[in-house]
């Protein structure tokens, strides 16, 4: 009897592991010898068309929405031991509770959990999302959690499309070295390995762009760019980008390995760019060069946040 419970419980267990344990991406699919399942074979919410990420955001016909203010990053600036470990689909850095965004338009205030990358060793093909066709070198996602009881509308709307918030970071290549981010590319040498990790101390602040500069971006509703690609994230694409050293950004192809056997460099960790369908995307009304505002217009969102950090 017990044995027959074992039997039905890996029977029904089975199909789902292999669905998740088996995703990866094109490059992969087309190696030698794998059997894993590429981009057009994943599933979950994978096959949907109306809402899944990435996207290629044409600026000119993104809407200005006077609710994009600017973002409180939280912790962002504390720099402390940081677990980073090749995940086999890319580099993951763990990040513990106390780091946070609020404003910027989101309607409750989100816990970072990890932040990741997204390159290639084609420079103009690294990047998941696109800005009017351009992709860039890599793209960095910083996902959130939306923290509970945070909002009030949150009782009203059970099945949230902002349950993740997600900060994604173009990444630019240059020829001046971006020291900042340099402990996390050395780290990059020592988990050359799927499940391997390692710990360097880094703040969030030291991977971004000034924090003056982030107050232009863009906003719209999609999913998850990995399997199952549940349909609940909450994008924001800011348009100042992360500048590396173009050996900085080859270091991520060159270090890691998709593989045990280190066959496989791990590069091309990303997914097709998927309809917009009908969804609008916003953009926060910094873009351009900075006009005098009305000073309610600057205050609002600042007192947004103060009266949100006063109330936690
Ligand atoms: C693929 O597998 C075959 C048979 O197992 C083996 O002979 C061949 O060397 C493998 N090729 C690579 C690139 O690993
Ligand atoms: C890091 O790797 C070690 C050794 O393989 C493992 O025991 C540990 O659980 C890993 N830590 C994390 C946070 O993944
Ligand atoms: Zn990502």
């Amino acid at each position: 009897m017990r044995l027959l419970l074992v039997l039905l419980v890996l029977g029904a267990a089975r199909p789902l592991a292999c669905a998740e344990s088996h995703w990866c991406y094109e490059i992969q699919a087309q190696a030698a010898n794998t059997s894993c399942m590429g981009p057009d074979s994943w599933g979950g919410e994978c096959k949907n068309l109306e809402q899944q990420s990435p996207i290629n955001i044409v600026t000119s016909k993104a809407q200005l929405d006077h609710k994009l203010g600017r973002f409180s990053f939280l912790g962002y600036d504390r720099k402390n031991e940081k677990v980073v470990e090749n995940n086999g689909h890319t580099v993951m850095v763990s990040l513990a509770a106390g780091t946070e965004i609020a404003g910027g338009g989101l309607a409750a205030r989100y816990r970072a959990t990890q932040l990741h990358l997204h390159w290639s060793q084609g420079l103009d093909r690294g990047s998941e999302h696109a800005l009017d066709g351009d992709r860039f070198a890599m793209e960095m996602h910083i996902v959130h959690q939306k923290e509970k009881g945070t909002s009030r509308a949150e009782e009203a709307a059970q099945d949230s499309k902002d349950e993740i918030a997600v900060l994604a970071f173009l990444v630019e290549a240059g020829d001046q070295k971006n020291a900042g981010f340099q402990p996390l590319v050395d780290a990059l040498s020592r988990i050359p390995r799927p499940g391997w990790n390692t710990t360097t101390s880094i703040s969030l602040s030291e991977l971004l762009p000034e924090e003056g500069r982030l107050s232009h971006y863009f906003r719209y509703l999609g999913s998850l760019t990995t399997p199952g690609c549940e349909e609940k994230v909450v994008w924001t694409v800011f348009k100042e980008p992360i500048r590396l050293h173009t050996d900085q950004i080859l270091a991520f192809s060159r270090q890691l390995y998709y593989d045990q056997d280190q066959k496989l460099s791990m590069t091309d960790n990303v997914r097709p760019l998927q309809p917009r369908g009908q969804r609008p995307v916003f953009r926060s009304q910094a873009a351009g060069p900075l006009l005098p505002l009305p000073l309610p217009t600057l205050l609002a969102p600042t007192l947004t946040c103060l009266v949100a950090g006063f109330l936690r």
